[in-house]
């Protein structure tokens, strides 16, 4: 099966903090990937911008170099290259300062698609967008794209809604969740709502718990004290996971359109119930024999910052009332995984004793990575004579072994990247959403902060602390096991 590119239309992209880490690592080859696939129209610029004094050529050496490091092997053919760099150019510019502004205006032209992307500190979105804004340079049907993170609360993140809005409407602003762009949390929605199967059993009703992992192996040395100001439930549930919930939980929307979309979104995050102490667990990673632990690597000995978080959530509506879903992500883990495992109650009679087998849940697991894909577990007879015997045995579905090239899977960034020319803004967060996850996020962080709880110590390489387990083993249930 071969990918089908949908066209975009010509457009003049400008990249502030193009010389970053996200631009160099992320939106320059992920670009550059969608050239090779045929997508970027001719005529499109991409227009670099920060502070840096650099030349046009300069830009496109650093490009260059980036795509030999981050660009993967899909498109390895020099001759693209040579067909791309020249759609790329440069503007040096201070976010807060006067000069450069004319320079870009002048690049930035009326009749193609304009996006603006705010590859810089959220600090910066507000001069960004005031400066865009008032030299002309970005009019009512430019599109701006921002980046995580939107905020570190609610205060803030209204702050940085208010900034945007001053100068542009909801409908040209697209908030990046990466996660969101990932093949496999968009097949969540095309699982749930274009099968007949699995929607009816999707309730309290058929399903026991669903489980949320996102698994790190690496630690934060080397941004620690960066990472020590926001911690896991900032920097991982409240967009990230929060993402994932929503999607497994939300009720059909009548139609796959941004606004339908994140209007069901919506409802999910405003029925989450607060989360009670007892059914949170937070962690800090110890040293281990050739790494350093959490403390040191956030160089502050007395930090009480989480780098690993287990909560179990309620969502309070008809659907989920008696179904908990457990989250919990972490650094330093076992291994690198990212998943959603959805396990369903026992059948309301079993014919089988249990001397035929041992009988286990269905549970539906869906990969987000590594190799991503879905698996169903199912009890079947084993084979062979000897009467009815039950086994579990996976139904299992790679994507790339499934559809081959097609699962040849973009990066989330080049989807993203494309759905903004498109000016598609379903896999974007609205406003909306991210205050209310926020509002929620808030009390929690502000209880344990209130308490002075501390993170309980976690050895490098483990599936978390203890208590994390004692979290399931008390509902009489027990997390999947950590591994790729
Ligand atoms: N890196 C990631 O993987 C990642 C992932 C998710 C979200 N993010 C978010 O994306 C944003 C960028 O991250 P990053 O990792 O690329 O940061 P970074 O490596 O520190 O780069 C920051 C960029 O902003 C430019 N810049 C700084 N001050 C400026 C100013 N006053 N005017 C214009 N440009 C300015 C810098 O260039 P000059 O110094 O030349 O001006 C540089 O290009 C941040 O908000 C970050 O939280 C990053």
């Amino acid at each position: 099966m071969v990918s089908r590119v949908i066209p975009v239309d010509r457009f003049d992209l400008v990249i502030f903090g193009a010389t970053g880490d996200l631009a160099n690592r992320k939106i320059l080859p992920g670009l550059f990937r969608r050239y090779c696939a045929g997508q970027i129209p001719e005529g499109s610029t991409i227009i670099g911008a920060a502070r840096s004094e650099m030349t046009p050529e300069e830009f496109r050496d650093q490009t260059r170099a980036a795509i030999a490091e981050f660009g993967g092997n899909k498109c390895d053919d020099e001759g693209a290259l040579d067909g791309f760099l020249p759609m790329l150019d440069y503007v040096a510019i201070d976010a807060k300062g006067d000069g450069g502004w004319d320079d870009l205006k002048s690049k930035v032209r009326d009749d193609t698609v304009n996006a603006f992307y705010f590859s810089v500190a959220p600090a910066l979105f507000g001069d960004l967008a005031e400066r865009l804004h008032t030299r002309g340079i970005a009019g009512p049907e430019a599109r701006i794209v921002v980046e995580k993170p939107f905020g570190r609360d609610l205060a803030s993140a209204k702050a940085l809604n208010a900034a945007l809005a001053e100068y542009f409407d909801e409908t040209q602003i697209y908030r990046i969740d990466h996660y969101l762009g990932k093949e496999t949390v968009q097949n969540l929605m095309a699982v749930r709502f274009a099968n007949i199967l699995f929607e009816p059993l999707w309730n309290s009703q058929f399903v026991d718990h669903v489980q949320i992992t996102v698994a790190e192996t690496v630690g934060v040395g080397g941004r620690g004290s960066y990472y020590d100001k926001s911690g896991a439930m900032r920097d991982m549930v409240q967009n990230h996971m929060m993402q994932l919930l929503c999607l497994i939980a939300m009720e059909p929307p009548y139609h796959f359109d941004p606004d339908a979309v994140r209007d069901e979104k919506l409802k999910v995050i405003r029925a989450l119930q607060p989360v009670q102490p007892a059914d949170i667990v937070r962690g800090q990673y110890a040293a281990s024999k050739d790494a350093p632990g959490y403390l040191e690597d956030a160089e502050d000995p007395e930090s009480t910052t989480e780098s690993y978080i287990a909560m179990k959530c309620h969502v309070a509506n008809w659907r989920w009332v008696n179904t908990p879903f457990y989250l919990r992500t972490g650094k330093r883990l076992r291994a690198r995984t990212s998943e959603i495992a959805i396990t369903f109650k026992e059948p309301p009679h079993q014919i089988f004793d249990d001397a035929e087998g041992e009988w286990r849940e269905n549970v539906l697991v869906i990969r987000l990575q590594p190799n991503e894909g879905m698996n169903l577990k199912m009890m079947i007879k084993e084979p062979g004579p000897g009467g009815m015997r039950l086994v579990q045995v996976p139904l299992d579905m790679s994507f790339a072994e499934a559809l081959g090239d097609e699962a040849d899977i973009t990066d989330a960034y080049e989807r993203l990247i494309m759905d903004v020319i498109r000016g598609n803004q379903t896999l974007f967060m609205r406003g909306d959403e991210v205050e209310a996850a926020w509002a929620w996020t808030d009390p929690i962080i502000e209880g344990w902060e209130a308490r002075g709880d501390k993170p309980q110590t976690y050895d490098s390489g483990a599936s978390g602390p203890d208590d994390a387990l004692m979290l399931m083993h008390r509902d009489g249930r027990r997390w999947r096991e950590i591994r790729e």
